[in-house]
Parts: C-alpha cells; structure tokens; sequence
C-alpha cells in the first residue's frame, strides 16, 4: 500500500528512522515464543516486522495476523508464519505505529490507509503495543489530520455529515477525500475511501468517535481510544516505556 498523497508528515531523516528502529527493536522484548501477533502497518511496524523477521529465521515460533496487504506482503517475504482472525479469532499481542499518541495513550491512526483492519486486530488483542518516534507525542490530538474510512455509496454526503458533526462537537476544519498517487481516490484494502479531516485540535476525542459512529456511511475512524496498553517511544534522550492506566 503506497502512502497517500493527504499523509503531508515530514519525510523521514536519518534520526527519526533510528529511533523508529529502537523503538521497534524495544518491542521484541515482549515476544514470547508460541505467540499469536498482530502486526501492524506503516514504517515503523514495518522495522518491527523486519526484525521480527530475523527472529523467525533463528527459530522463534510465532504466528501472525498482518493488519494490511502490504504487511502481508512483507512477512510473507520474510517467511513469517501467517494466519487470519477467522482461523484465531484472539491473538496475544498487536505492535503497530501510530500517527499520534497523546499522555493518556490515546491514538491517531490511519495515515498508512489501514486504520480499520487495524483496529480489529487491536480489539481481537490481548495487548496493543504501540512503536513510534518522539514526535508523535503530542499534548492534544488533532494536528495530524484524522482519518476516517467511508464507503464509496454518497461519499460526498458522507463526507458533508462529518464535517458538520466535528464541527457540531467543538472540531471545525476541512475534510479532505485523501488520493493515491496520479490523483485517483486512494481505497483501502477493504475497497473504501479515506476521508481526512483537518481538526487541529480534538479536545474531546471521546465525544468525536461517538459522534462518528453515528453516521452511516462511515466505516471506521482513526481514533483509537482505550486500545493501547503500553507504547513504546524513542527520541534524543531514550527510550520511554509508557504503561496505560485504564483505572481512573
Ligand atoms: C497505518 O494505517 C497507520 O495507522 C500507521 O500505524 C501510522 O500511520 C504510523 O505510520 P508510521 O510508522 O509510518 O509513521
């Protein structure tokens, strides 16, 4: 899966790189072997995968279920042993990136397009680890524009309802129908278009996926809310392994 041209991040410099590489190589720590995982999708899931990759090549007995074609791809490539929620409907662990991690490990998700099979894997998941580099903390979600997976039926009329929904719960901004490379609409592996939504600032997170969930059209949404268990972040200064707490 290529990246969209809506993904407007900063391409990747060398530091960023490494330190999606630490983060990714944390995680192996977490692997134990007879394992069920689920690997996620983008760059930094893909170093995970990489690695996990060469673990396998000395023997490690895991299992997988990949979050997109394209990580599909990769660990079939890597001689990973794959297998679908169909067949093992409950994994032990899922490690995958993330757009945006805010203190309470609450999630944007989606700049890869793979926002839904994502977050099924997640839920079916005993544990969500999430990799990222430091400059995906953020103070408050909403700077990195919001996918949203619709279906292609009144994608307009769709896309009309969520914009006057996030603007109704405090979130006004434009709504971006996101496209592949060439211009053409960019579709999900499930054949849906992606909708990204220039928030700013989501000062209830919890208040916009309730209200996104109401409208027909859409699919899924690329706020992860209450999923993630621990992410694993690395900058400048280390590692940090951030634990959720999920009592208060
Ligand atoms: C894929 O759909 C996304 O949710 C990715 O996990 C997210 O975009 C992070 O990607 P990078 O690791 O490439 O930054």
């Amino acid at each position: 899966m290529s990246r969209p041209d809506a993904d407007r991040r900063p391409q990747t410099t060398a530091p960023v790189a490494d330190y999606k590489r630490q983060a990714a190589e944390r995680a192996l720590a977490f692997i134990e072997p007879g394992m069920k995982l689920g690997l996620g999708t983008g760059s930094t899931a893909a170093l995970f995968v990489e690695l996990l990759g060469a673990r396998v090549r000395s023997g490690l007995d895991v299992v997988c279920v990949a979050t997109s074609e394209a990580t599909a791809d990769q660990a079939r490539a890597l001689d990973i042993r794959l297998t679908t929620l169909d067949q093992e409907p409950f994994l032990d662990l899922v490690v995958d990136g993330a757009d945006e991690i805010d203190d309470r490990l609450r999630l944007i998700k989606g700049g890869g397009g793979a926002l839904l099979r994502e977050k099924i894997v997640a839920t079916a998941s005993d544990r969500m680890i999430v990799i990222a580099d430091v400059s995906k903390k953020v103070d408050m979600l909403g700077r990195f524009p919001l996918p949203v997976e619709i279906v292609q039926f009144g994608y307009r009329s769709t896309s009309k309802m969520v914009e006057m929904m996030a603007s109704d719960v405090g979130c006004p901004g434009d709504v971006v129908v996101r496209t592949a490379a060439g211009g053409k609409p960019f579709l999900t592996d499930g054949g849906n278009l992606i909708i990204d939504l220039h928030l700013s600032r989501i000062v209830e997170p919890d208040v916009l996926a309730e209200m996104l969930r109401l409208i027909p059209g859409v699919v899924e949404h690329g706020l992860f809310l209450g999923l993630a268990d621990a992410a694993i972040i690395a900058g400048p200064k280390g590692i940090d392994v951030i634990e959720a707490n999920y009592e208060d």
